[in-house]
């Protein structure tokens, strides 16, 4: 599938939903298809299995490098795979720094920065929701001919939805703002009728329903894990550039996410977003607080 970028580049996503089998995942080399299916355009490769830090050099030799960093993960929500849950791939591309040999520089970069993003959801039917800078365009795999199928363009998230989506079972070690913000969901002080909660446990899943219905997902902050648990470079970053693509807001709570300079390949952060006027409520509430 080609695609231009926000600066007119053409880029070609190889997004193969049928591999060649002898690039399926290897558990010796540790990767998924998608980090060959990549390979040629890119340069870097960041994922999280292993914690490890790929330069291509691994695979190609220098010349078929190419000017492009991808922080993906081939599998998120992979707790969920045994109960058949849906799960996901996140990928976020960045522009190389330079035409020097790759470093982990290339792959610290603001979510500004980013080049395109966006993920696969394995759901009851396989979606690529794609993002280069131009909107959010949404994709839907026809089995029958092996293609993904552009099914829905320029998507845009509501103003506000009427559910809120959070792991409620950490509720004891959560700040003050989002316990104040949870207990305002399920007794609007104005009378209104209390939002529906909804958790997949699987971000891609609990995302993309954000993203088609509206609400709020939240992974916060908490006293046992300050920072969340959600990866900045290729969960919280490309998940933030969708929804400011399709109009939302994504936060940390003190600034937008794709705002954060990143200090670590596989840094945490806490991760606030969804529709626009859901997470100003939420930020209102982290000023009360913080004053
Ligand atoms: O980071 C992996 C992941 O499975 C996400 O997809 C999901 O949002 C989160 O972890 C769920 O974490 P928890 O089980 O703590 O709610």
């Amino acid at each position: 599938m080609s695609w231009v970028s926000d600066k007119n580049e053409a880029i070609r996503f190889c997004f193969s939903p049928d591999p060649d089998p002898a690039y399926r995942w290897d558990p010796k080399r540790k990767l998924f298809s998608l980090a060959e299916t990549c390979s040629r355009p890119s340069a870097v490769l960041v994922q999280p299995v292993q914690q490890v830090f790929l330069t291509m050099h691994s695979f190609c030799h220098s010349f078929l490098q190419g000017k492009y960093v991808v922080c993906f993960d081939p599998l998120d929500g992979s707790s969920n795979i045994d109960c058949l849950a849906s799960i996901g791939t996140i990928f976020a591309i960045y522009r190389k720094h330079d035409e020097g040999e790759p470093t982990a520089r290339d792959a610290l970069q603001p979510g500004r920065k980013l080049v395109a993003a966006g993920y696969a959801l394995y759901g009851s039917a396989t979606m690529l929701v794609l993002s280069t800078g131009n909107g959010v365009d949404c994709f839907m795999l026809d089995p029958a001919i092996g293609e993904f199928i552009l099914v829905d363009r320029n998507v845009k998230i509501k103003k506000r939805g009427k559910i809120y989506s959070v792991n409620e079972g950490y509720a004891k070690y959560f700040e003050p703002a989002m316990t104040e913000y949870l207990q305002n969901m399920k007794f609007p002080k104005d009378g209104s009728a209390p939002y529906g909660s909804r958790y997949v446990g699987s971000m891609v899943a609990d995302v993309h329903r954000t993203l088609v219905y509206g609400g709020i997902f939240m992974y916060p902050a908490n006293s046992k894990s300050p920072k969340g648990k959600l990866r900045l470079l290729y969960e919280c970053n490309p998940m933030a550039f969708i929804m400011e693509q399709a109009g939302g807001k994504a936060t940390n709570g003190h600034q937008p996410i794709l705002d954060i300079q990143p200090t670590n390949l596989h840094e945490r952060a806490p991760i606030i977003l969804g529709s626009p006027d859901d997470v100003d409520d939420y930020l209102a509430l982290v000023s009360k607080h913080t004053v």
